[in-house]
């Protein structure tokens, strides 16, 4: 059984460091996807997690044990990568019975696990094919078998798909998340792929610049995103984000921009210190919805109307659903709605926001800001409130 905790690892090639301080623990049987965008330092974290490279600072331990300084041989976990690092000249069961082998284990047994895995991955038919004779696919499952055949604490894996094309990446995800729901190991699993992430994690931990944005089921980083960063790596399209003021406005608190007017749902008499800050107003795609114009003439501050008002310059067919591209003063925002959605190129728009479909975060630092009591007026005025940073 594998719990991991990583406790604070830095990881510096000469002034940059790849990995800046980050913490996780890993529960015995969870599938945490490690993701974020090429070069926030995934691979690097995954490696010192395996023993492939010593952290700059902070300790690796494996079920409570801090194997920080033991090599990777030694930390009964096994490493899957992008490339599948097969011997050529070795027939699929000798593969896949390799690490057995240089442990020593006797044939009987290594010919009963080789068929054990094969039959868990499918390649019984393929057991004497050389690597060449193997599609993409078919190379992914014997160098998971050969991963799997050791019965390790963990897997973690590099990328493992991204070597395939766009369907067999499909089938092969949902067998791995089949894999990991067999075994109920501990599974780490790096991608920049944000779909995979949502699709397979028990837990996305999303990384950028080296450093921890968030961790959360794949749920809580969706719809909770803890910063603009996650909100627009998390989503296809991704988040639309709107620089936006905070207006108090007919008793509600406002995000106001040139076409935006959103009513953000708290209900104020007074907006406090939040007047006038600087936001960034989050709204996924889908919760963009078009109404019918009203007869209300927007001014250029978003004023007289409420929600969002622009014009559709492109619209992309996707087969069961249809995104317009549409600009607001000086933004633009995706719409994403199942087809026919009615959009048109040229046209104008009116969108609808329910306010608990917002976001706002600091626009300094991107962190998702929340409402809470502004403690000073509590007594006097317990309806007002001021976002605070999370
Ligand atoms: N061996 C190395 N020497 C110098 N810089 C490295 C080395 N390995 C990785 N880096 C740098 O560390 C950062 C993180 O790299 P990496 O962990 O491979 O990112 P990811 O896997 O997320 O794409 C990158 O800026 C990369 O250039
Ligand atoms: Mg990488």
């Amino acid at each position: 059984m594998s719990r991991i905790t990583v406790e604070n690892v830095t990881r510096r090639y000469g002034g940059t460091k790849a990995v800046d301080g980050v913490s996780l623990d890993i529960a015995d049987g969870e599938f945490l996807v490690l993701l974020g965008p090429s070069g926030c330092g995934k691979s690097t974290l995954l490696r010192a997690i395996a023993g492939l490279l010593a952290p700059s600072e902070g300790r690796i331990l494996v079920d409570g044990r801090d194997v920080t300084d033991i090599p990777a041989r030694g930390r009964d976990l096994a490493m899957v990568f992008q490339s599948y690092a097969l011997y050529p000249h070795l027939t699929v069961a000798r593969n896949i019975g390799f690490p057995l082998r240089a442990r020593r284990v006797r044939r009987a047994e290594i010919r009963q696990r080789v068929t054990e895995v094969a039959e868990i991955l499918d390649l019984s038919a393929l057991l004497d094919r050389r690597p060449r004779e193997l599609s993409g696919g078919q190379r992914q499952r014997v160098a998971l078998g050969r991963a799997l055949v050791r019965d390790p604490g963990a897997f973690l894996m590099d990328e493992p798909l991204s070597n395939l094309d766009a369907q067999l990446r499909t089938a092969t995800r949902t067998e791995i998340t089949e894999l990991h729901r067999r075994l109920g190991r501990t599974f780490i699993y790096v991608t920049h792929d944000q779909v995979e992430a949502m699709t397979m994690a028990t837990s996305v931990a999303v990384l950028n610049k080296g450093r921890l944005e968030q961790i959360g089921s794949p749920t809580d980083v969706y719809d909770q995103p803890a910063s603009a960063f996650v909100a627009a790596f998390l989503g296809s399209p991704p988040m639309n984000l709107l620089d936006a003021e905070l207006a108090l406005r007919d008793g509600q608190l406002h995000a106001v921009a040139p076409g935006v007017n959103v009513a953000l749902g708290i209900e104020t008499t007074t907006a406090g210190t939040a007047a006038g800050r600087a936001i960034q107003l989050g709204i996924r795609p889908e919760h963009l919805v078009a109404t019918t114009a009203t007869a209300v003439v927007a001014d250029s501050t978003g004023a007289g109307h409420a929600g969002l008002r622009g014009t559709i310059r492109t619209v992309e067919n996707l087969g069961s659903e249809e995104i317009a591209h549409c600009v607001l003063g000086t933004a633009e925002v995706r719409v994403r709605a199942r087809r026919p959605a009615g959009f048109t190129a040229g046209d104008a728009i009116t969108l609808d926001v329910r306010p608990e479909h917002t976001h706002l975060f600091d626009r300094d630092s991107g962190r998702r800001l929340a409402w809470q009591p502004d403690e000073d007026q509590a007594g006097s005025i317990p309806s007002a409130r001021v976002p605070v940073t999370t």
